[in-house]
């Protein structure tokens, strides 16, 4: 299996600068949905950290973003892992099933809505809440392209709504200084 030593200079070899950011984010948020659920916060964290490893390839072809990925990571990650990369984009024709699949999902997804949020706030991540974030997400100008229905699927998982948004909170706090998201 890759460590996470490996699979950043990987991430940091294909990625722009705003997709490392996401994917460190995805990586911290899937460590502590891991934590929370009593799964591998490794295989986790490095199926956040790479989900996205072929975006520079795929960006014009969405019908095979992560696919790819998950070609260059089999044998390299856990089968599930590798699975739930797949399964990350419905566009591939690769639905989610498990729960890792969803979790995978959900994070990644909730990482765009909290940055958003964190970049209009003069404290940024200090004293985010997880009321305000469900109000910006009734509010469909706010991060617009943010999936709502797919941070909802948390709840395939066994995490309220609430409950989620302040795991990813908490998460996405704890690196805000790599994540150009602490307060100044
Ligand atoms: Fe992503």
């Amino acid at each position: 299996m890759l460590d996470r030593t490996e699979a950043l200079a990987m991430i940091k070899a294909s990625a722009p600068d705003h997709l490392l950011v996401h994917a460190l984010e995805t990586e911290a948020v899937m460590r502590a949905l891991a934590d929370r659920l009593g799964q591998d916060p490794e295989t986790w964290g490095l199926a956040g950290l790479l989900h996205d490893l072929d975006y520079p390839q795929t960006k014009d072809t969405p019908e095979k973003h992560g696919l790819l990925t998950a070609e260059t990571l089999a044998r390299k990650l856990p089968e599930d892992a590798v699975q739930a990369i797949a399964r990350h984009n419905e566009m591939n024709g690769n639905l989610p099933e498990t729960q890792f699949d969803f979790a995978l999902r959900c994070g990644e997804t909730v990482t765009g809505l909290i940055h958003t949020a964190a970049l209009v706030r003069p404290t940024r991540m200090q004293g985010m809440e997880a009321k305000s974030l469900k109000k910006k997400m009734k509010d469909k100008a706010f991060a617009a392209s943010v999936c709502r229905e797919t941070i909802k699927e948390c709840e395939k998982i066994g995490l309220e709504l609430g409950d989620f948004l302040t795991l990813a909170i908490g998460a996405i706090t704890g690196i805000e200084g790599e994540v150009g998201l602490a307060a100044s």
